[in-house]
């Protein structure tokens, strides 16, 4: 955790977080961000440059939610998708995968808000540490920023496709899953949920990647099916870990969904598994003590239900390979693959 005082005048220090890093496919040694790496050096630059403002307190603000680090997978898919683009110019490759991270850093900011977040990436929220106002006012300027960069792109497509994607994370953001005796519907909630909260930006990330400076309908339906894939698959492992992964690692306390009464795969696929066991379910409703928390969430990351939401997104990357199968076979699609399986793979 960087240290953090809980007042507005504190002294912080923001350690960036690795990037990623390689992984394999096919058995040959490949890295998704290799093939891009002189672009996502851009982009951090041009990230951090986005808190270089002359208000003395936006500058902070937007300096702790940009210099948190992250995977910067919104932008390694707008260069990925837009790397084969003969027109595009790298100025405006960097200003669509910047705004794609703004934008989701963005939604993370009002997000923090909602859900009354202490932590994230490791890092005190802008909402702990400055408060509410300044949180929402925070991300209503990242917004207004990627906005700026993806209407300076004169593309009013792009645009159409950037403005679906914010209507439909908000639509996302409001469905709260049900926890009722029909699992199957709780399911169907939670599936809903994930595809507006994460799936919809990924899919925007790349297919307005495959959009820039180029007009092939068919590269730009399969982008945009990829990236949906790719981000339910995404989201069912961040899921997992949620279960699985170290408090270091996740930088919020092990089993913290289940803890907050919020229900993801693996929590849904337990009651399944284990009707007799209504832990877990009292625990969602808020109904449990301690000492049943601390067991469910014990209960749930030692079971099957884990293995079997691994094996659900696994099957979520298979679908996204295979959107990829009708585009020519360049380092860019390779890339794409390589990151797909890295998804289910990742540890954090
Ligand atoms: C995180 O979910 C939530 C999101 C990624 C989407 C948030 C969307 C909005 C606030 C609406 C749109 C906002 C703007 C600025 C257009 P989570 O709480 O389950 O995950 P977490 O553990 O990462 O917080
Ligand atoms: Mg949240």
């Amino acid at each position: 955790m960087s240290e953090l005082r809980d007042t507005p005048g504190s002294t912080m220090t923001f350690a960036p977080r690795p990037t990623g890093s390689p992984t394999t496919f096919a058995g040959e040694r490949i890295s998704y961000q290799r093939l891009i790496e002189t672009e996502l050096a851009a982009l951090e630059l041009a990230v951090r440059g986005i808190a270089d403002v002359p208000n003395a307190v936006l500058a902070r603000t937007l300096s702790i939610v940009l210099g948190a680090g992250g995977k910067r997978l919104r932008p390694a898919l707008v260069l990925l998708a837009s790397h084969g683009n003969p027109h595009a110019s790298l100025e405006r490759r960097i200003a669509l995968a910047t705004a794609a991270e703004l934008l989701h850093t963005a939604t993370l900011v009002h997000d923090d808000v909602i859900d009354l977040a202490a932590s994230r990436r490791g890092s005190q929220t802008v909402n702990h540490v400055f408060g509410n106002t300044l949180a929402v006012l925070t991300g209503d300027y990242l917004f207004g920023k990627s906005g700026e960069l993806v209407a300076g792109l004169g593309s009013p497509p792009i645009m159409s496709v950037f403005s679906w994607a914010v209507m439909e994370l908000v639509k996302g953001e409001m469905l709260r899953p049900q926890l009722t005796d029909d699992l199957a519907e709780t399911e169907r909630e939670y599936v809903a949920k994930i595809r507006g909260k994460t799936a919809v930006l990924l899919a925007m990330a790349c297919e307005t990647g495959s959009m820039l400076d180029a007009d092939d309908p068919q590269a730009r339906s399969s982008m945009h099916a990829y990236g949906m894939s790719l981000g339910m698959a995404f989201q069912i492992i961040d899921d997992v870990l949620d279960f699985t992964a170290t408090e270091a690692e996740l930088g919020k306390p092990v089993g913290n969904d289940l803890r907050q009464g919020t229900v993801t795969l693996p929590s849904i696929l337990y009651m399944r598994e284990h009707p007799d066991d209504s832990s877990v379910r009292r625990v969602l409703n808020g109904g449990a003590s301690d000492s049943e928390t601390e067991h469910a969430v014990d209960a749930v990351r030692h079971s099957k239900a884990i293995e079997s939401s691994r094996q659900c997104a696994a099957r979520y990357v298979a679908e996204a390979v295979g959107h990829l199968s009708t585009m020519p076979n360049t380092p860019a699609r390779r890339a794409l693959e390589a990151l797909a399986e890295f998804v289910v793979i990742r540890h954090d």
